[in-house]
């Protein structure tokens, strides 16, 4: 597996790294489904060490997803996994209490939760998990206050940046000045571009994760009939899940790529990651991985492809 350096953090992660939202369960915010269903602890568990196991060392997680759970599932592991050989990242924001997720109060009480719910001293990366700083941006200078008072305390050693909208990322940035940010990157979207945030993170030097490559296992090209998800599951509200003409496309190209890249252990997951890695060298992407098969067939992703197969790629699954 290629390893990237996250800008200027120097942290060296694989390429190909573990994202935990689906370790959160099933879970609501109001009316609205923020989680996965068909969660399994044992095999949730199983994924993460078997990551470990091969060189998958980069773990994303937040104290919103499962309002902890997939935080206190990592942290169940350390007599497993040595702590030190994995760099941990969580994120602060979208748990509002009584308040807003950045009001300072809550931020601290998040802050002592995550690490308690992790079992660490410290973690590598938080990350500001949105850039909705309020009504006239009234948390965001705290929460740029706070953050860094984190990392002097010891807490955390580097801070992040994310949200969906590379556009936001790229409004924010340069107040928060952020050493790595997360956003949304497949191979359908090139806001990452299109926003400006790839120029942002080329003059600052920061380090990148992209998120969601599969867009929640969708680009696959698995499903032959629109799915139907467990109360609580994000994917239920996601019309693309239920638009049969685009997942009859995702199974067109599934069959293209096979073709295209028979020599590839695993053709499909490598061209939709490299269709986000491959343009930029100090990206990850972060691939959710809820089974300890997940995590195998990750392991073997051979995300490298060159400026032909890229725009090979990127062209097949636009063209719809
Ligand atoms: N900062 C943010 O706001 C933000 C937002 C979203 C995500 N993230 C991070 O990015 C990570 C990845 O995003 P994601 O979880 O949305 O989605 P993803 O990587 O696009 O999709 C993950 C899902 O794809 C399916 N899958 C993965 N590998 C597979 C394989 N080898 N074979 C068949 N199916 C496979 C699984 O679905 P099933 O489990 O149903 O089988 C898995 O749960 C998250 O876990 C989280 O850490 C961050």
């Amino acid at each position: 597996m290629r390893h990237v350096r996250l800008g200027r953090t120097g942290l060296e992660v694989p390429a190909v790294s573990v994202g935990t939202w689906g370790h959160s369960g099933p879970k609501r915010v109001g009316r609205h489904p923020v989680g996965w269903s068909g969660l399994d602890d044992d095999a949730a568990r199983g994924a993460l060490v078997t990551a470990w196991q091969r060189g998958l060392t980069h773990w994303d997680t937040a104290d919103a997803y499962g309002s902890g759970h997939s935080e206190r599932l990592i942290g169940e592991l350390w007599d497993e996994v040595p702590r030190e050989e994995i760099v941990l990242a969580t994120k602060v924001g979208w748990e509002f209490g009584r308040s807003h997720g950045y009001e300072p109060g809550q931020m601290r009480a998040q802050m002592e939760g995550s690490l308690e719910r992790l079992r660490t001293s410290q973690v590598d990366i938080l990350y500001l998990h949105h850039c909705d700083f309020g009504p006239d941006d009234r948390y965001l200078e705290s929460a740029i206050a706070l953050i860094h008072e984190f990392r002097t305390a010891g807490h955390i050693r580097w801070v992040g940046l994310s949200d969906w909208s590379s556009a936001k990322v790229a409004r924010y940035a340069p107040s928060v000045d952020p050493d790595v940010v997360q956003v949304y990157r497949s191979v359908l979207d090139d806001a990452y571009h299109s926003s400006g945030l790839a120029d942002w993170v080329f003059h600052s030097s920061a380090g990148v994760c992209f998120f969601s490559p599969l867009q929640h296992g969708l680009l696959l090209g698995g499903y032959v009939s629109p799915p139907t998800f467990e109360p609580g599951d994000h994917r239920s509200r996601r019309p693309e899940f239920r638009d049969r003409a685009l997942l009859a496309h995702l199974r067109e190209c599934r069959h293209a790529l096979e073709g295209r890249f028979p020599e590839r252990p695993q053709p499909i997951l490598s061209a939709l990651v490299g269709a986000v890695v491959s343009d930029e060298p100090a990206a990850c992407a972060l691939l959710g991985m809820r089974r300890p098969e997940h995590a195998r067939a990750a392991a073997e992703i051979d995300a490298e492809l060159d400026p032909r197969d890229l725009e090979w790629v990127r062209k097949l699954y636009r063209s719809r």
